[in-house]
Parts: C-alpha cells; sequence; structure tokens
C-alpha cells in the first residue's frame, strides 16, 4: 500500500509538472484527491490494514495529499501568473502612437465680424435689438417713407410672400419697430444685426441672403457731427488708425440729409489702386439724419428729437478687412476658408 501511496504521488507530480492550463490542473485534482480519485479509493482499503500499520500508512497517505494539494497549488499560482502577463501583453496599449487629431472648431467669419462690430458699439453705448426676417410691408417700406408704389422700392428687390408680407429687405424696418414700440419716446441707441432677402442674382458681390447692421440713434439733440464722430470711431477701430473716413451725400428716402461713408484705401494709402477703382476710397456704408416723416410714424416728434441711422453689410466689411474677393464664400462653408479666419 505504501509502493501504491508513493506511485499515486509520482504520477500526480508527473501530471501537474506537464499540465500547461489550468483546467487540467482541475481534472487532476479530482482524479486524485476527489471523492472517486486514486487516492481517496487508496484511503477507502484502510480498513483492511492491520492497527500498527494503520497510523504508519495514514500519515504516509496525509503527507501525500499535502504533496499533491501543494504541488497544484502552486503550479495553479505560476499559470494563472502566466496567463495575467499574456493578457497584459495582449491587451498592451501602444502609448508611443500619435494620437488622432480632433479637428477644433471656430466661429464662422460672418459671426466674428458681427459680434466684433458689436462690440465696438456696445462699447459707444449702443444696445444689440433684433428684428423679424419676415416683415410686413408696412415696416419694410411705409414706415420708413417709402410709399405704395414710391420708385425707390425699385431699389430694393423683394421676395413677397402676400401683398403684405414679405422677407425683409433691409435692417430698417427695427429702427421703426424699435421706436414704435418705445411709447415714452425715451432716446434710443441701437444696432441690429440680422439677415436680409433681395431678388438678386448671386455672384461675386451679389446674394439673395446676406447680412446687415442697422445701427440708430434718437435723442433731442443728435447731429450730423455725432454720426460723423461715431463712424469714424469705428473705421478707426475697424480697419486701422490711419484710415480716413468721408461723408458723401446720397439718397435715402429715410434719411435726410442721406450720405454715403467711404473709407480711405489701405491697398494704395489713397492713391489709387485697382481695390479702390482708382478713386483712393472705399464705400463702407449708408446713412444720414431720420427722416422726420419716420420719426413722426414710429410716435416721436420731429420738432423735438432728431436722430441719425445707418446701415452696413458685415460681409463687405471682412471682405475689404481681409481682401475676400467673392461674397459666396461666406456662405459656401468651405472648411479650407472659414478655418483661416478661426480666431485661436
Ligand atoms: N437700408 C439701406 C439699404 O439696405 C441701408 C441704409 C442706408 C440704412 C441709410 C440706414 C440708412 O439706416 O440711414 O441699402
Amino acid at each position: 500500500m505504501k509502493e501504491q501511496l508513493e506511485s499515486i504521488q509520482a504520477e500526480a507530480l508527473d501530471k501537474i509538472a506537464e499540465a500547461d492550463e489550468r483546467k487540467q490542473l482541475q481534472d487532476i485534482k479530482v482524479a486524485y484527491l476527489g471523492k472517486k480519485g486514486s487516492l481517496t479509493s487508496v484511503l477507502r482499503g484502510m480498513g483492511k490494514l492491520s492497527k500498527e500499520e494503520r497510523p504508519v500508512v495514514g500519515e504516509i497517505a496525509n503527507r501525500v495529499r499535502e504533496t499533491i494539494t501543494a504541488a497544484l497549488d502552486e503550479k495553479d499560482e505560476k499559470l494563472e501568473k502566466e496567463e495575467m502577463e499574456e493578457q497584459l501583453e495582449a491587451e498592451a496599449i501602444d502609448i508611443s502612437l500619435p494620437g488622432r487629431p480632433v479637428p477644433d472648431g471656430g466661429a464662422h467669419l460672418l459671426t466674428s465680424i458681427v459680434e466684433e462690430i458689436e462690440d465696438l458699439f456696445i462699447g459707444m453705448g449702443f444696445e444689440v435689438r433684433e428684428g423679424p426676417e419676415v416683415e410686413t410691408d408696412y415696416f419694410n417700406f411705409e414706415a420708413l417713407n417709402l410709399p405704395k408704389n414710391h420708385p425707390a422700392r425699385d431699389m430694393q428687390d423683394t421676395f413677397y410672400i402676400t401683398n403684405e408680407l414679405l422677407m425683409r429687405t433691409h435692417t430698417s424696418p427695427v429702427q421703426a419697430r424699435t421706436m414704435k414700440a418705445n411709447e415714452q419716446n425715451k432716446p434710443v441707441k441701437m444696432i441690429c444685426p440680422g439677415k436680409v432677402y433681395r431678388r438678386d442674382t448671386d455672384d461675386a458681390t451679389h446674394s439673395h441672403q446676406f447680412t446687415q447692421i442697422e445701427g440708430l440713434y434718437v435723442d433731442t439733440d443728435v447731429r450730423m457731427s455725432d454720426l460723423k464722430g461715431i463712424l469714424d470711431k469705428f473705421a478707426k477701430k475697424m480697419f486701422g488708425a490711419d484710415r480716413e473716413i468721408r461723408l458723401r451725400p446720397s439718397f435715402f428716402p429715410f434719411t435726410e440729409p442721406s450720405v454715403e461713408m467711404d473709407i480711405s484705401c489701405k491697398v494704395c494709402n489713397g492713391e489709387g489702386c485697382s481695390v479702390c477703382k482708382q478713386t483712393g476710397w472705399i464705400e463702407i456704408l449708408g446713412g444720414g439724419m431720420v427722416h422726420p416723416n419716420v420719426l413722426e410714424m414710429a410716435g416721436y416728434d420731429p420738432e423735438k428729437y432728431s436722430g441719425f441711422a445707418f446701415g452696413m453689410g458685415p460681409e463687405r466689411i471682412a471682405m475689404l478687412k481681409y481682401g475676400i474677393n467673392d461674397i459666396r464664400q461666406f456662405y459656401l462653408n468651405d472648411k479650407r476658408f472659414l478655418k483661416q479666419y478661426h480666431k485661436a
């Protein structure tokens, strides 16, 4: 019996040494130490031994069990470690791989330029207002001194929705809306950026939809020199301290007198070049003193109140500032174009 036990131990240890998976160790454990295992069945025969032999064999049997158990545990630990190392190796992250860059977004050039203009005027005490893009004929035209059949309506080819509803052709209706809503005739100092629509054929300088920024300042003693002062400040901040402005007489039905503002050409410094069409000046915006009829229709007594107004196209401002020669670039959303103007 003693030999039998010794050979069971030797056999089990061999098998354990050969095993290369943890599952095999489980099987070995069952085969030798399990209920129906070989060691167990030998021990069952111990009853037949003599009294003297029993403790001797019992001791050997215990030692065999302990040896096999220890060998199994040791091997199991070893295999577990190996398995873990294999897994770590397989799942290793190669931190030397270059990362995939996440493209960072940025404000659209048009958004940035509108915000820049807003900031300049906010700094001069103007509030930012909004108005509807679907506008009534009344606010878009009549309240701006453009009665029905007025020939100057032709200056702005209009998308009509019904006889009385249209897509606003300019942001000027917000002047009338702001004043009309101000029933106590408090002073108004506002700018209004927004989309406008015209029945134009798109080309390098025209778009059926573009942006305008309207300005309006109404109080008891507003003069043309206030308009000039504010616009001069705006032009110098926007285009550089060395820019000059000039006001030329012009015509708009809602202002009297009306002006157009030019800035001195940056490219040639006023000498004359292809950008300024050899004049040394570039047209930037229209404006003037709010027409008494416009004040009156909005509920402001023209005897008491005066005001100036102006309107500009931020696309045009950006085109001049950055040398962009096609207005369609603002609407194509070509990232290669837009990326150049992302602020860091
Ligand atoms: N609304 C005019 C346009 O779209 C621009 C304009 C001119 C606005 C003179 C004004 C202004 O407020 O006083 O062409």
